[in-house]
């Protein structure tokens, strides 16, 4: 496959591996609301702030979204592009190795990038998310027009690089009916499935598929009629047989005597999913002024923030690809449109920022929506406010300088690192149990800060018979007819290594054995 090549390449792939596990701390002072939401405000580099998240939230993300800065010339008094377009790359691609680690495998991500560097983008793209993957390059339309200051042309629009986690696991992409379209073309209401909303009839024949012969067949009416299509329908014979049990199906005859199948398309499908118009690889109607205008009405014209995106542009996006409840990240705030947005929509955010600007901009800004803030998407979504974030700093590294854990950690913190060290994957469990889970055949045990209730020095955290007795009682609880092996973390060990191999035990000692995961 073609690559890019640059100064520090080599540098900086695997860069992102280097990169020390830190802590998050929080501020209390800082954070708003309900405490329990589960939204993260996050100061700090990226870089580090990402690597962080890892043992928590790795494949957990649905819809990351991110504005990085371009690399544009006007940053810079003496521009060198061979040095500035080599570091830009190198801000840019251990970041995008750890947003891919972050990424649920049903997830996508979406890039706003201008026409300088989005061909070196893609190339990049390509090979840390995989050819493909690529879903598409949007043009957004960030301007309605204005003056025409411009030597050449007049640059009305940007671009959205958008790539799934993994193509094959990606669903289907809807964005609601526009109102308008709801009420003209959804005109039919059906009692039986009230909670699905109005539907539309849509011809259930294809002539613009490929040609699959599995999906011509003929559809046997209740009379013993076969009506076949010209070319082919568009589901297979099981799910037009569910649909005709169903009385998802209308049969209408033409004037000409010929007869169409048409299936009813609810406003919900059986999943409780909006289906109505596919996302457009323009968007348009929400342009960088909108932004302008929401960041003056939320910060005055002094502090507005320069160049923010617009509330309506985030809002497509997080339509398309995600549903409510759904985590969305994005590591390049700016001035909290995307957490701004992903609240009022429901979703669960986790926001990083590195500027100032995180608290003088993105608490206040979402403090604001949690109090009911009406500008942007407020009243399109119904917004009325509530919820809560927590705002958190980057903290000291988790792993000394020989890579060992630090003692002082938390019950939860080491967890996760346990967790993910051993699986790759993110630890979402509750602490009251020294069980952490079980993975690929293997459980995962950890006895430590008491967890078993007794918080005398060592107590609860020595492998000893009772506390195997309780390790193995708790995975026959939550995984019957377990028959793998048993890695269990602790203190120490009271067990025989005769008896360990027994009983198919791993023992590792804390927190010495606790290793980062490169
Ligand atoms: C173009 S702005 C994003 C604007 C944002 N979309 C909005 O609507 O307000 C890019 C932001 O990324 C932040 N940033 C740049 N490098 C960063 C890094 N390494 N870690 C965290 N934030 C970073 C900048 O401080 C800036 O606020």
């Amino acid at each position: 496959m073609p690559t890019l090549n640059w100064l520090t390449r080599n540098e900086d792939v695997g860069a992102a591996r280097r990169v020390p596990y830190r802590l998050l701390e929080e501020l209390p002072d800082l954070s708003a609301g309900d405490a329990t939401t589960g939204n993260l405000l996050i100061q700090g580099d990226n870089l580090e702030a990402l690597k962080a998240l890892l043992p928590f939230y790795a494949g957990q993300v649905k819809c990351i979204y991110i504005d990085p800065p371009y690399n544009t010339r006007s940053a810079f008094e003496h521009y060198d592009d061979n040095l500035e377009h080599s570091r830009w790359l190198a801000m840019m691609w251990p970041r995008l190795e750890l947003l891919r680690e972050l990424l649920a495998e049903d997830g996508s991500i979406w890039v706003s990038i201008d026409d300088h560097e989005v061909h070196y983008l893609k190339v990049v793209m390509d090979e840390v998310f995989g050819r493909s993957n690529f879903l598409t390059n949007f043009v957004w339309q960030k301007s309605y027009g204005g003056g025409s200051k411009a030597k050449w042309f007049l640059g009305l629009h940007e671009n959205v690089l958008c790539y799934a986690a993994d193509m094959s696991r990606l669903p289907e992409l809807w964005l609601p009916p526009d109102p308008k379209a709801l009420k003209k073309y959804y005109k039919h209401k059906d009692d039986k499935f009230d909670e699905r909303g109005p539907y539309r009839l849509q011809p259930l024949a294809t002539t613009s598929m490929d040609e699959r012969p599995n999906l011509r067949y003929p559809i046997v009416l209740p009379n013993g009629d076969e009506i076949w299509p010209e070319k082919q329908w568009q589901w297979s014979e099981e799910r037009t047989r569910r649909a005709l049990l169903n009385d998802e199906l209308v049969v209408s005859t033409r004037s000409s005597g010929k007869r169409v199948v048409s299936y009813k398309q609810y406003y919900r499908d059986e999943s409780g999913n909006v289906r109505g118009r596919k996302p457009a690889t323009i968007i348009s109607g929400h342009y960088t002024q909108h932004g302008s205008y929401e960041s003056m009405a939320l910060f005055g014209l002094q502090d507005k923030f320069s160049f923010p995106k617009p509330e309506g542009l985030v809002h497509t996006i997080f339509e398309s690809c995600t549903n409510a409840g759904d985590l969305v990240l994005d590591s390049f705030l700016g001035s909290g449109t995307t957490a701004a947005v992903a609240h009022k929509m429901g979703r669960r955010w986790i926001g990083i920022e590195m500027g100032e600007h995180a608290v003088t901009h993105c608490a206040p800004r979402l403090r604001k929506v949690i109090e009911g803030e009406q500008g942007g998407i407020s009243k399109a979504v119904g917004w009325q406010g509530g919820g809560g974030f927590r705002f958190h700093r980057l903290g000291p590294p988790a792993f000394d300088a020989d890579g060992r854990l630090r003692p002082d950690i938390r019950y939860g913190v080491l967890a996760a690192h346990v967790w993910f060290s051993e699986t790759g994957t993110a630890w979402r469990r509750d602490a009251a149990s020294p069980l952490l889970g079980v993975h690929g055949g293997e459980a995962i045990a950890l006895l430590f800060n008491g967890v078993l209730g007794d918080r005398r020095p060592g107590g609860g955290n020595v492998l000893t018979r009772a506390t195997l007795r309780l390790i193995r009682e708790r995975v026959a609880e939550t995984t019957p007819g377990f028959d793998g092996s048993l890695t269990v973390y602790g203190e120490r060990s009271r067990l025989m290594p005769a008896t360990l191999e027994r009983e198919r035990v791993a023992f590792r000692q804390t927190p010495y054995d606790v290793k980062a995961r490169a």
